[in-house]
């Protein structure tokens, strides 16, 4: 697992595992009860009511939770062993049934495909370098024509520590060999935090084999 100043850590985020062992889920910045609004509204519009979805850095697990609750049979991962035992335990209590893992997205171990691939916060915070990484791991793990909905921090957030900002073009430029960037809308990134960062919330559609691509 990557620690704050190595290579692989250069904004030097904390340890997941320990902020997962040390603080209570429901007092993290991107805490949020309920199902994102963006995914919200993106299931609505594309008519998306059923199907496999990877909850991808699921943390406290709210949004997989969210989703179960709606009838999607969710896969919920983190690198953090103790968030996913966390979420699991709460899912539990709700009656939730929902396949927790503790899984590495870069070194995925992960057999299946899914439908949808939700990404509330994970991608942002990978270096440059690893983003290959990341592309290589989502186009496996998506069926053709899935969905990979992304939310991640835009250039309009202010400064440069914790995770990368981003700009409509380079989310175009990222994914656009590999996938069809549907859409790319500006939006804020809802949590505890008092002023809500601003974000980017990305439709990226994975081509069918032998489809026009991108
Ligand atoms: C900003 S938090 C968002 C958590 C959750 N998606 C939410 O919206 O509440 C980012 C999450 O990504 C997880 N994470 C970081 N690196 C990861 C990796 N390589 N593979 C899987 N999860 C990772 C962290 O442990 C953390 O829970």
């Amino acid at each position: 697992m990557s620690q704050a100043g190595d290579h692989n850590n250069p904004r030097g985020f904390a340890d997941w595992e320990k902020r997962y062992q040390d603080d209570d889920v429901a007092s993290m910045p991107w805490f949020h009860p309920d199902l994102d609004p963006d995914l919200d509204g993106a299931l609505r519009a594309l008519n998306i009511r059923s199907g496999s979805v990877l909850d991808l850095g699921t943390g406290p697990g709210t949004q997989a939770m969210a989703l179960a609750e709606r009838g999607f049979q969710v896969t919920a991962t983190d690198l953090s062993e103790t968030a996913v035992k966390k979420a699991c335990v709460l899912a539990e209590k709700r009656g939730l049934s929902i396949d927790f893992l503790q899984d590495d997205i870069l070194e995925s171990r992960l057999a299946q495909r899914f439908d949808i691939i939700f990404d509330r916060g994970c991608f942002h915070v990978f270096a440059p370098e690893r983003r290959p990484d990341y592309l290589r791991r989502i186009e496996g793990l998506l069926r053709p024509k899935g969905v990979l909905f992304l939310k991640c921090f835009s250039h309009l957030e202010a400064g440069d520590e914790g995770p990368y900002r981003f700009t409509p073009d380079e989310i175009r430029e990222t994914f656009g060999k590999r996938f069809r960037v549907q859409s790319i809308a500006h939006t804020v990134y809802q949590g505890n935090m008092d002023e809500f960062p601003k974000a980017l919330f990305c439709v990226i559609r994975k081509p069918s084999p032998g489809g026009a691509h991108p």
